[in-house]
């Protein structure tokens, strides 16, 4: 029993704010934002919206190119850092809106990784035979917990969802092939949000340990699933900074049309940033059935992890 990738979904709010936008209200220049980040623009969700509201229609969308119905979903799986509430979790919201019927429902909070933790633990419920359709969101609204006076992490982080159904297959080497997850909570205070607080970054120093840590968790998850990266169709590492993705592509020896980024229209979505980008690089014929793929991630926690994957 496997677990493939039957849907994707994504869904931005239509709110852009561009460098110039920022240029406005913070010490800042889109010549710095551009060639320090690659980021451009990225998207603001309006005041009232919240997570489970930018999840919706992603979800919608990757549930109908499954070829199902919210009835159909088994579990409901959101990582975010960004939730509604405290509790009850985002997933819970999501699948009520949704109109499922009763699904297990819980949030994963990882940073920026979310995505890739949930793929883990999405596949393990499909491949133990408990679950057969699962739905898996990341959603964030970083642009709640930004402090807008501080140039250093505003004009990083935007917000987005992206959604994945994640389906039982009996199909052979397809679906999740490996898995690498790490964490080291001995960083957290390079990247953190305590409760009820604004977000905080150690920017020059997360920007190391997150191409060291994406580099170890792609090669370790290459090795267990016996590919090597000329297997691979294409690289989706989370879009953190276009010189964090651009160190990665040096160190793996990759060619550019191997890794995709999407960072300067959206900047950091954090755990929404990888669905979204790999349902950009689908609809853009990156890649298609039957190819390889890489996911690489990082964040606060530390968190961080790599899957390989055959769509
Ligand atoms: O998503 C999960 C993980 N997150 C990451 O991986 C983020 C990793 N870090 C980064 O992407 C980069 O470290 C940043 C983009 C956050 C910062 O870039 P940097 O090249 O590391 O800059 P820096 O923090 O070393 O700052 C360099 C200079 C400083 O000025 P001085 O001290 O040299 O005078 C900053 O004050 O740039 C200044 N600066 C800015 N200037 C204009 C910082 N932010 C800005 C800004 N506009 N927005």
């Amino acid at each position: 029993m496997r677990a493939k990738i039957s849907g994707l979904g994504m869904y931005v709010p239509p709110r852009v704010l561009t460098n110039f936008d920022l240029e406005k209200i913070l010490d800042t220049s889109d010549e710095w934002i551009t060639t320090r980040t690659g980021i451009k623009e990225r998207r603001i969700a309006e005041e009232w919206e919240r997570a489970s509201d930018i999840a919706l229609p992603a979800s919608k969308e990757a549930i109908e190119k499954a070829g199902l119905t919210p009835k159909d979903i088994d579990a409901v799986i959101v990582a975010t850092s960004t939730p509604d509430m405290t509790f009850p979790s985002t997933a819970c919201f999501l699948a009520d809106k949704l109109g499922c019927n009763k699904p297990m429902a819980f949030d994963i909070s990882a940073a920026c990784s979310g995505f890739i933790y949930g793929l883990t633990i999405a596949n393990s419920f499909i491949t133990s035979g408990q679950f057969s359709n699962i739905l898996l969101v990341g959603a964030e609204v970083f642009s709640k917990i930004v402090d807008w006076s501080d140039r250093s992490t505003a004009v990083i982080f935007g917000d987005g969802a992206g959604a994945v159904v994640l389906t039982k297959t009996e199909e052979e080497d397809t679906g999740i092939l490996s898995a690498v997850m790490k964490s080291d909570g001995s960083h957290w205070g390079s990247l953190h949000c305590p409760v009820g607080e604004k977000l905080k970054m150690r920017g020059r120093e997360t920007f190391k340990m997150a191409i060291k840590s994406m580099e170890t968790a792609s090669k370790k998850a290459l090795e267990e699933a016996n590919l090597s990266l000329e297997d691979i169709s294409l690289v989706i590492p989370h879009q953190a900074n276009i010189r964090i993705i651009n160190a990665l592509a040096e160190r793996l020896n990759l060619p550019d049309d191997k890794v995709f980024s999407n960072i300067h229209r959206y900047g950091n979505t954090s755990a929404a940033s990888i669905p979204i980008a790999m349902y950009e690089a689908y609809e853009e014929g990156r890649f298609k059935k039957g190819d390889y793929l890489l996911l690489t991630a990082f964040g606060g926690g530390l968190t961080w992890g790599s899957v390989v994957l055959r769509y």
